[in-house]
C-alpha cells in the first residue's frame, strides 16, 4: 500500500480500487464492490451497519489501520470470501453464524418462503418479505396457483440445510409447525445446531443427519423446501476462488447438477402429504430440470431478479410420476 488511507471514506476508495484491480468476485454477501467493502469496513471497527454516511468522515487509528490492512489483505489476495472474514450472514433481518464448514446463506427462499405463506394461508409468521416482492408475479397471484388454498403448515423440512438458515426461516414464518432439518455434513450440521440454538429454535428445529431422506423417522410433511447442490461437476473448477472457498460438498451436483435433486425427489412421493409441496431452488438449471422431468409440471416461482430459479411441484404430480 503506497499511502495508507486515514479515514474511512479513504479506505473505501482504496478497497473498491483493490477489488477492480483483483477481479474479486462478488454475490456471496453483496452484489457491488462498493457494498461489500463498506460492510467489511463497519463490520471490521464494530461499527453499525446502518450508520450514517457522514462515518466515512471518521480518520482510523493506527491500530484500526493495522486490522483493516490484515482483514483487506486476506480477501484480496487469498480471496476469502467476506462472511468467513466477519463469521456472519444475513437473509433479511436474521444474522446467522457462518464459517468454512458450510455455504454462505444467500437464497431466493427469503423471497419465496413468505409466498407460501400465502399459499398455506397462513400470514402469522415474522418472515416479512420485501414490499415490492408482494401481490407481483407468482405466490397466490400467479395462474397457475390461484384458487389453491392448503392447510395450515404443521409439519416441514429443510433437506440439505447447511447453516440450518432455510429451516430457521420456515420456523419463524411458521411459528406453529415443527422442522426438521437434513444435512450429510457433521461439520454443517454443528454449525446449524449453534444456529438454532442462537435463535431459540433448539424445540422446534430437529436435525438430523443423513443423506437426503435416508436415516429421517417416516413422517409426512406439508412443506419439502431444499436449496441442493446443483453446480454440475465440471463446472466446479471454472468457478472464481471465493466460491471455490466454499464445501464442495454444497456446491456438487454430480455429472448434470440433478443427482441430489432426482433422489429428493424420488423420497419425497412417500413423505408428502396429499396437499403437499415440494420447493426446489436449483440456479441455472431450469432448462434441465423441465426436460428432467416434464411429468412433474413444474411451477417456476417469481424472484425479484426475474431470475425466476426456485420450482414448486404438487404432491399428487410426483405421486403420478415413474421416475
Ligand atoms: C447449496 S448448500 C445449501 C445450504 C443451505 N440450505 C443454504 O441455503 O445456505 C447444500 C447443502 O447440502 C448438503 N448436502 C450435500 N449432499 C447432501 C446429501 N446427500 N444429503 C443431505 N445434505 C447434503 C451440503 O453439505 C450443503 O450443506
Amino acid at each position: 500500500m503506497a499511502t495508507r488511507p486515514r479515514t474511512l471514506g479513504e479506505w473505501l476508495s482504496w478497497a473498491e480500487r483493490q477489488y477492480a484491480r483483483h477481479q474479486l468476485a462478488l454475490g456471496q454477501v453483496a452484489t457491488s464492490a462498493h457494498d461489500e467493502a463498506l460492510y467489511l469496513l463497519l463490520r471490521t471497527l464494530d461499527l453499525p451497519l446502518d450508520s450514517k454516511p457522514a462515518v466515512l468522515r471518521k480518520k482510523t487509528t493506527a491500530e484500526e489501520n493495522t486490522r483493516l490492512a490484515e482483514v483487506f489483505r486476506r480477501r484480496i489476495e487469498e480471496h476469502v470470501p467476506a462472511a468467513y472474514l466477519t463469521r456472519e450472514a444475513w437473509l433479511g433481518e436474521h444474522r446467522f453464524y457462518v464459517d468454512e464448514r458450510v455455504i454462505i446463506p444467500r437464497s431466493y427462499f427469503l423471497e419465496i418462503i413468505p409466498q407460501l405463506a400465502e399459499l398455506f394461508g397462513c400470514r402469522a409468521g415474522s418472515l416479512t418479505p420485501p414490499r415490492s416482492t408482494r401481490r407481483q408475479k407468482g405466490g397466490i397471484s400467479d395462474p397457475a396457483l390461484q384458487g389453491i388454498r392448503l392447510p395450515t403448515v404443521k409439519r416441514a423440512v429443510d433437506v440439505c440445510t447447511g447453516s440450518g438458515c432455510l429451516a430457521i426461516l420456515l420456523a419463524h414464518q411458521f411459528p406453529a409447525a415443527k422442522v426438521d432439518a437434513i444435512e450429510l455434513s457433521t461439520d454443517a450440521l454443528a454449525v446449524a445446531k449453534f444456529n438454532v440454538a442462537t435463535h431459540r429454535l433448539a424445540t422446534r428445529v430437529k436435525l438430523h443427519h443423513s443423506d437426503v431422506f435416508d436415516a429421517v423417522p417416516r413422517v409426512k410433511y406439508d412443506v419439502i423446501l431444499s436449496n441442493p447442490p446443483y453446480v454440475p461437476t465440471r463446472e466446479l473448477r471454472d468457478l472464481p476462488a471465493e466460491f471455490r472457498n466454499e464445501p464442495t460438498m454444497a456446491l456438487d451436483g454430480g455429472r448434470d447438477g440433478l443427482d441430489i435433486i432426482r433422489k429428493l425427489l424420488r423420497q419425497s412421493r412417500e413423505r408428502l402429504q396429499p396437499h403437499g409441496v415440494v420447493v426446489l431452488e436449483v440456479g441455472g438449471l431450469r432448462a434441465a430440470m423441465d426436460r428432467a422431468f416434464p411429468e412433474l409440471d413444474l411451477h417456476w416461482m417469481h424472484t425479484m431478479d426475474g431470475e425466476d430459479c426456485v420450482c414448486l411441484v404438487q404432491a399428487h404430480r410426483l405421486q403420478a410420476w415413474r421416475g
